[in-house]
């Protein structure tokens, strides 16, 4: 990885109303390869990326993406600069096929072959284009959300949870894929599934009550007695 950050997260506080769910949070992403944020529930992990997409407004501290500060700018504008967002929750519009799913990711892309591109990673798709996106299998919809960010061709890619509700034999699928991905775009994953996590990316962050409390290489964290502390109940 190499020293420059794509997006450089500097002192950021986000609030509900009155309650601080941010302390001071401080993280770079360089051009390529996975960032893991690790934590228990409530930890703040959503936030953080809602936070970085844009879709929450920090109190304090700044979002900087490839030397631009986005502190201020609307979520679209963000993913003007390169920056795809996979959310942990209705990642995909569920009364939509999965081919109108794919068209509207596909609205802001030059390239016409970028839906076959996002088929061709995942195929099981191109089996159901027609199926209407909330009735497919919670895999399946993980896939279409992912599929559907990669269209607006993003340098660097949120994903809150991607394998989250998905069975043992799509999350390889899954994350074999952003194993590939993580070589040639910045990939930002929280993920539950710690053995995945340590797995995909190369530095880690382990977030504790809205801090982060651990950080460093994936190998070293995965040898850090403190980790498990950190995500034990
Ligand atoms: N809309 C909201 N209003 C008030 N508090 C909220 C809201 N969303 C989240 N919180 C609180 O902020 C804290 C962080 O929540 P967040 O969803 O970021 O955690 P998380 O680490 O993503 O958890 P999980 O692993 O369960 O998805 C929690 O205490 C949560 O209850
Ligand atoms: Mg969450």
């Amino acid at each position: 990885m190499s020293d420059r950050a794509l997006l450089e997260v500097q002192d950021l506080c986000t609030y509900y109303g009155r309650s601080q769910a941010l302390f001071n949070m401080s993280l770079k992403v360089p051009p390529t390869g996975a960032i893991a944020i690790l934590g228990r529930n409530g930890a703040g992990k959503t936030t953080l990326l809602q936070s970085i997409a844009g879709e929450l407004r920090p109190r304090k501290g700044r979002i900087v993406i490839d030397g631009e500060d986005c502190t201020h700018l609307p979520t679209e504008r963000r993913a003007g600069r390169g920056l795809g967002y996979v959310p942990q929750q209705q990642s995909v519009f569920s009364g939509l096929s999965v081919r109108e799913n794919l068209t509207i990711g596909a609205f802001a892309n030059s390239d016409s072959h970028a839906i076959d591109q996002s088929l061709a990673l995942f195929p099981k798709l191109a089996d159901r284009l027609d199926q209407i996106a909330g009735t497919l299998s919670g895999g399946e919809r993980k896939m279409l959300a992912i599929g559907r960010a990669l269209l607006g061709g993003p340098k660097l890619l949120l994903l809150d949870e991607p394998t989250e509700g998905v069975w043992m034999g799509v999350i390889e699928e899954i994350a074999d894929r952003l194993t590939n991905l993580r070589k040639n775009i910045a990939l930002v994953i929280v993920e539950q599934h710690l053995e995945l996590a340590l797995s995909i990316a190369n530095y880690v962050y382990v977030m504790d009550r809205g801090r982060i409390s651990l950080e460093g290489p994936a190998d070293k964290i995965k040898r850090s007695p403190e980790l498990l502390r950190l995500l034990a109940p």
